[in-house]
């Protein structure tokens, strides 16, 4: 198993340049499921999450080919032919994400059965909206043996529009129900859908690919079903997550980055932190420039759905707050076990404390390197940060979590003049 060995006290001084984002990358591939002409996709990260997501639709069927040998974020996918409508146990409990074939193969092919996910280190994370919402469009769903088995009405075959309200707000929930509502027959209504910008990416190809939807970038989202969509080309929405984690990193390191090829305008609550934080930051269309000099100061937050500030930077900023000035709070309202991180930065030396779903974090001087081990993918970029501000050395174990989400990271950052290598 790979680790990342790092010796921290180096500020960071630099370019990054942020790859496409994996949270609209996954659905946007299940997205050729709808289609039998080719879809084209750029800015692809190359990430694990992407590799399974790809093995997945290949043995659906589809065909997958890279076009420029010397490109891997360019694909080009056809699922002209589709030998199966399966996504099996093997592949879900590797990546949750796997249910995002649901909605697709349900609306294309009529049924599917996909394999249930079970927990996750992070939270329960149940699927029952997505279960709900396909069955408000007459789909006919049962669970056995582990497996979610789908149909739609015989008689009719197509997915019939509705109006679904789901209980909470859900990304890949609405990901999955909008990509079903594509193809239902008559008009799907989606209330309380996730906002998230990787959602309004995937509703941006489906229109490429001829979908009718409007309400793009809101919480209502009205969809026109139709009988047919087509091939179209697209590319992915820079990773507004990465993005952050660098600007933590340096808020946490000190130094001075130019964070390119990235969405300032997704940033928002994060961007508001981080200049809470002290990080001095100037923002173009596509670029922030960061510098941080001395300590940060603690900031307290909540994560909540966007536009509010991600869950998916919860625990690197707490790992600004670890070595930041004062105290701060952190409360995580998404997801009910996502604190893995806080006993490993205590192990570094960090001073934080968990109550409930809030943590509270008393900012220390240094913190000092340790043998740490990662979590889940957000975890270990946190455990990443607090290293590279650590003084001596830091080895976090069980870096296949942040293979799973970060493309390269470890070769982004010793471009930035961190002293970090992996250990095969
Ligand atoms: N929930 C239910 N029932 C459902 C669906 C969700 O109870 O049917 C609950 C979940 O348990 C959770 C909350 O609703 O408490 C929100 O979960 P959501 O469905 O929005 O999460 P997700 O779609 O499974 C995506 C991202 C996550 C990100 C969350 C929240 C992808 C592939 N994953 O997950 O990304 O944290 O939204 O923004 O888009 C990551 O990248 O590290 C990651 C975990």
């Amino acid at each position: 198993m790979d680790k990342l060995r790092m010796l921290g006290g180096t500020p960071l001084n630099g370019e990054v340049v942020i790859a496409g984002a994996k949270n609209a990358a996954l659905p946007i591939l299940c997205a050729c499921l709808l289609t039998d002409q080719p879809v084209v996709l750029r800015n692809v990260p190359d990430l694990q999450d992407v590799r399974t997501m790809l093995k997945l639709l290949q043995e659906i069927g589809v065909t997958v080919n890279f076009p420029d040998p010397a490109d891997p974020s360019h694909l080009v996918l056809s699922a002209a032919v589709i030998k199966s409508s399966e996504a099996t146990y093997e592949m879900v409990k590797t990546m949750r994400a796997s249910i995002l074939v649901l909605g697709p193969l349900l609306s294309r092919m009529h049924n599917a059965r996909v394999s249930l996910p079970g927990g996750c280190a992070i939270g329960a994370r149940p699927v029952d909206q997505h279960i709900k919402g396909l069955k408000a469009m007459g789909a006919s769903i049962h669970i056995k043996s582990g497996y979610i088995e789908a149909e739609t009405n015989p008689t009719t075959d197509r997915l019939k529009g509705a109006s679904i309200l789901t209980d909470m707000i859900t990304v890949t929930g609405t990901e999955n129900l909008l990509m079903a509502a594509t193809l239902a027959s008559g008009t799907t209504i989606l209330e309380n859908a996730a906002r998230e910008p990787e959602v309004g990416d995937l509703a941006e190809l489906l229109v490429k690919m001829g979908a009718k939807i409007s309400g793009i970038g809101s919480d209502r989202l009205v969809i026109e079903g139709i009988e047919k969509l087509h091939g179209a080309e697209h590319s992915v929405i820079p990773d507004r997550i990465e993005a952050g984690t660098f600007l933590c990193a340096v808020a946490a390191a000190g130094g001075e980055i130019l964070v390119k090829h990235c969405r300032p305008e997704t940033l928002d609550a994060v961007i508001a932190k981080l200049k809470e934080a002290g990080l001095q930051m100037e923002v173009g269309p596509d670029w922030i420039k960061a510098s941080m000099q001395g300590r940060p100061k603690a900031v307290s937050f909540r994560t909540s759905e966007y536009p509010a500030f991600p869950t998916d930077m919860q625990a690197q900023l707490m790992a600004v707050n670890a070595v930041a000035g004062g105290s701060s709070t952190i409360t995580e309202t998404i997801f009910e076990n996502r604190f893995m991180h806080v006993q490993e930065l205590n192990r570094l030396g960090a001073d934080i404390a968990i109550e409930g779903n809030t943590a509270i974090a008393q900012g220390v001087e240094k913190l000092s390197g340790a043998v740490v081990m990662a979590t889940d993918l957000r975890a270990s970029a946190s455990l990443v940060i607090a290293g590279l501000a650590a003084q001596g050395e830091t080895q976090v174990d069980r870096i296949y979590h942040l293979d799973r989400g970060y493309d390269r990271m470890e070769q982004k950052l010793t471009l930035l003049g961190a002293k970090i290598e992996r250990i095969k």
